[in-house]
């Protein structure tokens, strides 16, 4: 493949919305930053300059890196933070993904301004497996806060209570029409009569799954997070934080003026900010504004049936070209219970439920801040765990008979503190049943691995059952995705072979969760051939001199 070359500085950089104006940090000064555009199979050097106030990271969400975790970037779980006033270059290798993936930074809240989009175009000599579109464009959803995120984020974990919601959802950083001093500056999407365009969307917000539609038109959604699936032709979408869809979008209207809009889709128990951004496609030619925009249709912020309706017709498109490799055999069978809990308040006075400070858990292990506790070295030691930063002890299996949907007692509001970690061999076949909880709050979450995408062969509502439930899996067209949003009060089961050796962060893409402490690792150890050992470091990696 080919060789690209990006520059990243990252600097404070003023910008107005909402009606006031603040300091965010941005990428070359953008927001959404630069798109990195590739074809299947390149790889890209990406020279992060951080001109910012602080140390910070960039991960590549949906790119597997093969056997390159040293560029996979989660702060202090496979790097320290890029220090303010030096560079780092990541070596990004695209291998098997072809559609629509993104960038953001990995440290603290950062990536509430610093994201942007990734296309990976079909390779040489190949095409889409669908009519070649006329043209494309890509919408990113984003969350604006009117404080400092950095500073908000802080403030959560001290006060032990709920982040503030966000202000405004935005799209390619815009608010729309529908809030304060936002319809100035709306986001227009151009688009001629008759063409047809591929669609990229991308969910960055930080907290909230969206449904998203167009007026008027009509969305066949043909890949999602970088890997095609069969067409869905729909009205809506419903898309959870990290995820990506690509989606054939024809200009067949009366050329006018259409309104996108996007707005939570959510648990009603839960604090969110209960908004709607908008965008305007707009036709190019000669015609008379409307007066009124037509709106889409939306589900309502807490229609689970809508956004089941969505997802459950996801299937990969598993052609001659575009085969799927699900495992058959299983080696390592993981269930992992998703729960909201509290923790001791860490000072004397906590705004979580009952005083005490909210925190979140993987199985029973959590951390109220980050995994690895605190990486002293890079990687190099963390592989090999020389200093004790982890323990390879997660928990494999919770009791199946534990009711985790019901009514659960206070014996479970308290997990234990840890940085536990799963060792897996090269090469076997992975099960991981991620079980929600009914603890504290029920709720979605949509969980992320790093350094591979994954065949989500199962969801279901309630109680996983060990003996019935795989009965319903799908091992023919089960879609391929790097985040799955595992539904309320229910569960998912996802399947990958662990052929990527390295350290792979796992984490709920809500970003308040992963603060919060649901994030693990997976390790997976090196095979005995060069190829399936993880590569040397690159010669320079960020220092972690901090203690
Ligand atoms: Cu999109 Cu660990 O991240
Ligand atoms: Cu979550």
């Amino acid at each position: 493949g080919a060789i690209h070359h990006y520059d990243f500085v990252l600097k404070e950089t003023n910008f107005t919305r909402l009606c006031s104006t603040k300091s965010i940090l941005t990428v070359n000064g953008s927001l959404p930053g630069p798109t990195i555009t590739v074809q299947k199979g390149d790889t890209a050097f990406v020279n992060v300059h951080n001109q910012g106030l602080y140390g910070l990271t960039i991960h590549w969400h949906g790119v597997k890196q093969p056997r390159n975790p040293w560029s996979d970037g989660p702060e202090n779980v496979t790097q320290c933070p890029i220090p303010a006033g030096t560079n780092f270059t990541y070596e990004v290798i695209f291998s098997s993904e072809e559609g629509t993936l993104w960038w953001h930074a990995h440290s603290d809240w950062t990536r509430a301004t610093v994201y942007g989009a990734i296309v990976i175009l079909p390779a040489l000599n190949t095409t889409y497996p669908f009519a070649t579109p006329d043209a494309q464009e890509t919408l990113i959803l984003g969350s604006w806060f009117k404080g400092d995120v950095m500073e908000l984020i802080e403030y959560a974990l001290a006060s032990g209570g709920d982040p503030n919601i966000s202000d405004a959802f935005v799209i390619n950083g815009q608010p729309g029409d529908l809030y304060d001093c936002s319809n100035e500056t709306t986001y227009r999407w151009l688009v001629d009569y008759g063409k047809t365009y591929l669609l990229r969307v991308i969910n960055a917000v930080m907290n909230e799954e969206q449904f998203f539609a167009i007026a008027n038109h009509t969305l066949t959604v043909v890949a999602q997070d970088a890997a095609y699936i069969k067409p869905i032709t729909t009205s809506y979408i419903m898309i959870t934080p990290g995820q990506t869809m690509d989606i054939l979008v024809t200009a067949n209207q009366p050329p006018s003026h259409y309104y996108i809009a996007s707005k939570a889709y959510v648990d009603g128990t839960v604090a969110f900010n209960n908004s709607t951004t908008t965008a305007i496609v707009q036709y190019n030619g000669n015609y008379s504004a409307p007066s009124t925009t037509p709106f889409p249709t939306l589900p309502d912020y807490d229609n689970e049936t809508a956004a089941d309706n969505f997802t459950s017709q996801i299937r990969a498109l598993a052609s001659k070209e575009h085969p799927i490799s699900v495992p058959l055999e299983i080696h390592s069978k993981i269930i992992i219970s998703i729960a909201i809990n509290e923790r001791i308040c860490p000072n004397s006075s906590c705004s979580g439920p009952d005083g005490n400070a909210l925190s979140a858990s993987l199985k029973t292990s959590v951390s109220s801040s980050p995994l690895l506790t605190y990486c002293k070295h890079t990687m190099g030691p963390i592989w090999g765990n020389n200093n004790g930063v982890y323990r390879t002890s997660f928990p494999n299996k919770p009791p199946y008979t534990f009711n985790f949907t019901g009514d659960v007692g206070n014996n479970t509001i308290y997990p234990s503190f840890g940085t536990r970690v799963r060792m897996i061999k090269y090469g076997e076949g992975v099960e991981i049943v991620f079980q929600g909880t009914n603890i504290i709050a029920p709720e979605n979450h949509p969980m992320h691995l790093h350094g591979y995408s994954f065949y989500v062969v199962g969801t279901g509502s309630g109680n996983f059952n060990s003996t019935t439930s795989p009965k319903t899996y799908n091992l023919v067209d089960p879609p391929e995705v790097n985040t799955i949003g595992v539904p309320k009060n229910g569960w998912a089961a996802i399947r990958f072979v662990a052929d990527n050796p390295g350290v792979w962060f796992m984490h709920c893409h809500l970003e308040r969760h992963s603060s919060w402490g649901m994030d693990t690792v997976l390790i997976v150890r090196n095979g005995n051939t060069t190829e399936s050992k993880i590569r040397s470091p690159p010669a320079y990696m960020p220092p972690c001199s901090k203690s």
